[in-house]
């Protein structure tokens, strides 16, 4: 079943000369594992957000083609409608909290509070993030108090308690420790296992191309390739497009080793042992 479906997307910010989206056309399906990369403003948070209607719909401007979310046209659906399909994270967790809960756990119930959730399926639901989270140890603290990390987990538990079908990650692991970040590719892992759909901008190309299964490489509001982690880092022209290949990519490349019975290179490191292993 197809989650997302954008049809000749183009974006212009008001006051601005030129496409943050130059004509983006593609297609998500339901528990999709989606990474997006590309060099700085190539429009990957733009994207993020014509997906979830703040644009156009917050910081309106120029404006063509067609968004729909899991059935809904972005254009004609209000933030609210929109917000109860696809939740999003934002790079940095400050703009995302709500500045007035005392409490890790009540910021987590907040949305929850506001929809009339039972309050049983409440206290199971807020359980389960801060378990998946690791937030257990923390619930307690106030928000302010957290590390930048767990901040951000906080923040992705706040969207994920809402159970939405689409939660879009806008660098979700930029103020993380390597074990931070581990923690949350693994549980956005385990909430695709999960049916959900996720999208996901991340720098780190190692971790996109162990979690993800498709990718799609942006530039200058262009969409360049939307494929599998092999297709897209085997392509020679990454360094053109303002990005790198994942580090057991580049290794494999320079020795000129690719997958058995293919012609794309290794992504992870476990492709470059065996491919590595075989010769
Ligand atoms: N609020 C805004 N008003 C005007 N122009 C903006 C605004 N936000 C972004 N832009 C412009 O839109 C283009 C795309 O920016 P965007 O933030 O989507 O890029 P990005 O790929 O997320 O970059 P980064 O890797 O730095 O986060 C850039 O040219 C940027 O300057
Ligand atoms: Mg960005």
């Amino acid at each position: 079943m197809k989650k997302i479906i954008v049809e000749h997307l183009k974006y212009r910010y008001p006051e601005s000369r030129t496409l943050a989206l130059d004509d983006l056309s593609f297609e998500v399906e339901q528990g999709e594992l989606i990474g997006i990369i590309g060099r700085n403003s190539a429009g990957k948070s733009t994207l993020c957000q014509a997906l979830v209607g703040l644009v156009p719909h917050f910081y309106q401007g120029a404006y063509g083609g067609k968004v729909m979310v899991d059935g809904l046209e972005v254009r004609k659906s209000t933030i609210s409608e929109l917000s109860r399909k696809a939740g999003i994270v934002f790079q940095n967790p400050f703009t995302q909290i709500t500045g007035s809960k005392l409490t890790v756990y009540e910021e987590i119930a907040f949305g929850l509070e506001n929809t009339g959730v039972e309050r049983k399926e409440m206290i199971d639901r807020i359980d389960a993030v801060l378990d998946l989270l690791h937030l257990e140890q923390v619930k307690d603290r106030n928000p302010f108090d957290l590390s930048g990390g767990q901040m951000q987990r906080m923040a992705i538990a706040s969207i994920i308690v809402m159970k939405p079908e689409i939660i879009i990650l806008d660098e979700p692991t930029s103020q993380l420790d390597p074990q931070g970040s581990e923690e949350v590719f693994r549980a956005i892992q385990r909430l695709s296992d999960d049916g959900m759909t996720v999208i996901m901008v991340e720098h780190k190309v190692e971790k996109i191309a162990q979690f993800c299964n498709r990718v799609m490489l942006l530039d200058h509001g262009k969409l360049i390739g939307f494929d599998t982690p092999e297709k897209i880092f085997s392509r020679n022209d990454l360094n053109m497009h303002g990005v790198e290949a994942p580090v057991y990519t580049r290794v494999c490349k320079a020795l000129n080793v690719k997958k058995a019975d293919s012609s794309f290179y290794p992504v992870t490191l476990d492709e470059a042992c065996q491919a590595l292993g075989r010769n």
